[in-house]
């Protein structure tokens, strides 16, 4: 555990919410949730079920509605036929990883990583004894893992490939013919699977389609574990309701995890995550449409500010902001921008403005903002920006 790091973006936050307490005036960045409130049909939803006394221990892996809903949606959204008992619920998206890493890891085992990721995974992985690697997923190749890179990351301990679309934080998507070369690759190497991130599955911009990894490849659909979530599309992080889907036997190993670590999730909230993935859908896409919005207005900001530079994003919600060319430069303090740590610790001190340097995701120097916040929010914090990368001078 001495290995595992605080999340990067939890410390920034909390670093944030405590320069406010002080008096500071601050603007966060840093925290990866929408700012929504959750639809009001699927709050009553829960209400209605507490006091219907839906507020028991429910099945491990979940209520019979909820597995049913879940599978329901799968078919619907995604063209996926998974039963009800391959399906998997849990406290968020983040403890099925964990239950998947510790129920198939031994010490040793590797676990590729498309960097720049979630810095979750890495810790994940380390937690339970497993060896995480790098796959770097270069800008020029709009952070997309290449068949190349794979290839050649791919050993006899390889355990697990962990594919995120589109991705936290530089909002990686992939095509059918993208997923299928990666595919290619995977089918002459039976040892390893697949955990698919689809937790930002709605958040998708310029018309896109969403097409998940199972779908794409259902020659590996015995290997594959698709993952998602109520969090990021219904604005229901508090709830805290994850879920998955994939072959019986892993399924069955991860129960035998969450049977100890916690049993099923909340009772209450499984109601709520029913009502939100069978009720209507409208919210997801008014979501979606303010999320486009404002990536665009990021984008065409940044595109302003000397030194930093953005790919637009093709879903998430956040920014992956380039700043190499103000590596080097000194501050107005007098010390010197040598990583990209030392800009957002610039950044939160001279701008009072949170973000989370490209070192908690394994790619630098890049810089992450969360485009989950006001329009306000976001014209300030980025006039803040702005205003201190002016401020740098040449060493
Ligand atoms: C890629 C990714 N997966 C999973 C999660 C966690 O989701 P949940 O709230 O369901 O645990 C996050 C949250 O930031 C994320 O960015």
């Amino acid at each position: 555990m001495q290995q595992v790091k605080p999340s990067a973006s939890v410390v920034v936050s909390q670093t944030a919410r405590l320069l406010k307490a002080q008096g500071k005036d601050i603007i966060d960045l840093g925290i990866g949730e929408p700012d929504f409130n959750t639809p009001a049909h699927i709050i009553e939803a829960a209400h209605r079920a507490a006091l219907a006394g839906q507020t028991r221990y429910t099945p491990m892996a979940g209520t019979a509605a909820l597995k049913q809903a879940i599978s329901d949606k799968f078919q619907r959204e995604n063209n996926l036929s998974y039963l009800p008992d391959q399906v998997f619920v849990s406290n968020g998206a983040k403890q099925i990883i964990f239950s998947a890493m510790l129920a198939t890891l031994n010490p040793g085992d590797e676990v590729l990583l498309c960097a720049p990721y979630f810095g979750c995974y890495r810790d994940t992985v380390l937690s339970v004894g497993g060896v995480p690697v790098t796959l770097p997923c270069h800008e020029e190749d709009n952070f997309r893992l290449t068949p190349a890179t794979l290839k050649s990351a791919i050993t006899e301990k390889t355990r697990w490939l962990l594919l995120n679309l589109p991705s936290n934080p530089a909002g990686a998507v992939y095509n059918k013919q993208q997923l299928r070369d990666l595919g290619e690759v995977l089918q002459k190497h039976q040892n390893v699977l697949v955990l698919s991130d689809e937790i930002y599955e709605h958040i998708l911009f310029d018309d896109q389609k969403f097409l998940s990894t199972a779908s794409a490849l259902p020659m590996l659909a015995n290997r594959i574990l698709t993952v998602n979530g109520v969090s990021k599309a219904y604005a229901m992080t508090g709830w805290r309701i994850g879920y998955c889907a994939g072959p019986q036997a892993l399924i069955d190993v991860m129960i035998k995890v969450q049977a100890q670590v916690s049993s099923a999730p909340c009772s209450v909230a499984q109601a709520a995550a029913v009502a939100a993935l069978s009720g209507p859908q409208d919210s997801v896409n008014e979501f979606r449409i303010a999320f486009e919005r404002r990536r665009d207005f990021v984008v065409d900001e940044v595109a302003q500010i000397d030194g930093l530079t953005l790919k637009k994003p093709g879903g998430a919600f956040y920014a992956y902001i380039g700043c190499s060319d103000l590596l080097g430069k000194k501050t107005p303090a007098g010390s010197i921008i040598n990583t990209d740590t030392d800009l957002s610790a610039y950044l939160l001190e001279q701008a009072g403005v949170a973000t989370v340097p490209g070192s908690a995701y394994d790619m630098s120097p890049y810089i992450r903002l969360s485009t989950a916040n006001s329009d306000a929010i976001l014209e300030n914090g980025l006039e803040r920006i702005a205003r201190a990368t002016e401020a740098l001078v040449s060493a």
